[in-house]
């Protein structure tokens, strides 16, 4: 880490002091250490302007699946833009590669998909989903069905809307968020949220008897939707018991409340399957596609919404003479053209099946730090785990989050040169799909070097 001071004025790192706010970061630290500043990447790896080279251990964030400076993207995106560097959906325009996208969205999809909408985040999506579901129970004539029930620790974007999905306070402290309107209930996480002595059977039972209690208390006539990820990324991978989903999708469709699945970061083999609806054997009404949708080449997201809805807004749009929804680039044809190109070379690649097949080397490899001093938890499917960091292991006895433990293990762990984030004392794991078992040696082996650098400093500084 440098001190800003030792910037050369006119360097990157200086001129970033001067310009730009950062996102999801500690301004006061970021001012006083400056930025590590990312110059070059290919494949699994990406180099800073020392020169130093990283492992991704977290594909971005969350989202470069296809890895880094692909040939192919690059010569897709630019033979699109020399034909057509931007067209619109508006007013009933279109283009083929929008349309050809829509095509094989509707076809992947494990739900009844009837439309595709375009947008350009998963925050745009995860809002997009709350404005279709009011203007359909509007339409429908159920003006008062509109309440969302979301989950503590989801994360669902950073919007006025998403951001009020989202589930962690972080994102709601200052911003006068969440809205009203929104709930969140308890996330089905059994290592963190499950009660002395409590079964994980009992415990997908208590989460099931509070949401059917919420849905009770407020009637379900006013509740629209319930989103989940089925996955909980950004708040700490945090994997469900394997009947949690089922039960929620079962309780949901009782009461006529749509299950909002959101594939953000679960979508396109990152749990290895095609969605995480499927490694947790739930259909869901709606989706949120994003991220892998493109590997991050260009910006894009997809809400699938099925066939009823759209009826319905074929008529109510009819008499208000518009729908009235939409983004200047919702199906803009480049970002369209290299989402099309990245699920194309997928499915050439087997790369779901790839992921399947590495992710249960990386799970088995990282569950082999169960019986490190710090580790109280491995989890994860696929190409998605976590690894959680406690004071003691029994009893379970997290660290206090101001010691930074997780911080410090995700510093750590970049200096010996694999990128990967701390959630808190969760130190997560989200590589490139294209990942071969030997990178995962390499992952593995530098996140051990950074594990042991923590224990060690744990032990100094006396918080163990
Ligand atoms: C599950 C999920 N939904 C939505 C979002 C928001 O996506 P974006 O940052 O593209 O707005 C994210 C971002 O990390 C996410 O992980």
């Amino acid at each position: 880490m440098h001190l800003h001071n030792e910037f050369a004025p006119d360097s990157v790192e200086a001129r970033d002091l001067r310009t730009l706010l950062h996102p999801s970061t500690n301004l006061k630290q970021h001012q006083e250490h400056g930025p590590v500043v990312h110059e070059q990447a290919k494949g699994v790896y990406l180099w800073d302007n020392q020169g130093k080279q990283y492992l991704e251990g977290m594909a971005g964030l969350w989202c470069t699946a296809l890895g880094y400076g692909n040939e192919e993207l690059a010569a897709v995106a630019e033979a699109q833009m020399r034909k057509m560097s931007y067209s619109q959906l508006f007013a009933g325009r279109t283009n083929e590669p929008s349309v050809a996208l829509a095509e094989r969205l509707i076809d992947m999809a494990p739900m009844d998909t009837g439309r595709v909408f375009f947008g350009l985040s998963g925050s745009d999506a995860n809002d997009t989903q709350i404005k279709l579901l009011w203007y359909y129970n509007n339409a429908i004539g159920r003006p008062e069905k509109k309440k969302i029930i979301s989950r503590k620790r989801g994360y669902h974007g950073i919007t006025v809307a998403s951001g009020s999905l989202t589930g962690i306070p972080t994102f709601h402290k200052e911003f006068d968020l969440p809205l009203p309107g929104v709930m969140h209930v308890t996330c089905p996480h059994f290592f963190s949220e499950g009660l002395p002595g409590e079964s994980e059977a009992q415990f997908v039972d208590r989460l099931l008897a509070e949401l059917e209690q919420l849905i009770l208390q407020e009637g379900a006539d006013t509740i629209a939707g319930f989103i989940a990820e089925p996955i909980q990324g950004a708040g700490g991978v945090l994997v469900p018991p394997q009947d949690y989903l089922p039960r929620v999708a079962q309780l949901l469709a009782q009461h006529d409340i749509v299950f909002i699945d959101d594939e953000v970061i679960c979508g396109f083999g990152r749990t290895g399957q095609p969605f995480g609806a499927q490694t947790f054997g739930v259909k869901p009404t709606t989706m949120s596609l994003a991220k892998a949708l493109s590997s991050a080449y260009l910006p894009i997201s997809a809400v699938l919404l099925p066939e009823y809805m759209h009826d319905a807004f074929v008529d109510r749009s009819d008499e208000l003479g518009n729908f009235g929804h939409g983004f200047t680039y919702s199906g803009h044809p480049v970002c369209a053209a290299v989402a099309l190109r990245n699920l194309e070379i997928m499915e050439e690649l087997d790369l779901f099946s790839h992921a399947n097949r590495v992710g249960q080397v990386l799970q088995q490899r990282l569950r082999a730090f169960a019986d490190h001093p710090l580790v109280g938890e491995v989890r994860g499917e696929g190409l998605i785990a976590a690894v959680e960091l406690v004071r003691h292991k029994q009893p379970r006895t997290p660290f206090d989050l101001t010691d930074g433990v997780g911080a410090y293990c995700a510093a750590a762990c970049q200096e010996a040169g694999v990128i990967l984030r701390n959630l808190g004392d969760s130190v997560a794991f989200c590589p490139p799909l294209v990942i071969s078992e030997e990178q995962i040696d390499e992952l593995v082996s530098k996140f051990a070097v950074g594990l042991d650098a923590t224990l060690a400093w744990a032990k100094t500084s006396r918080l163990i």
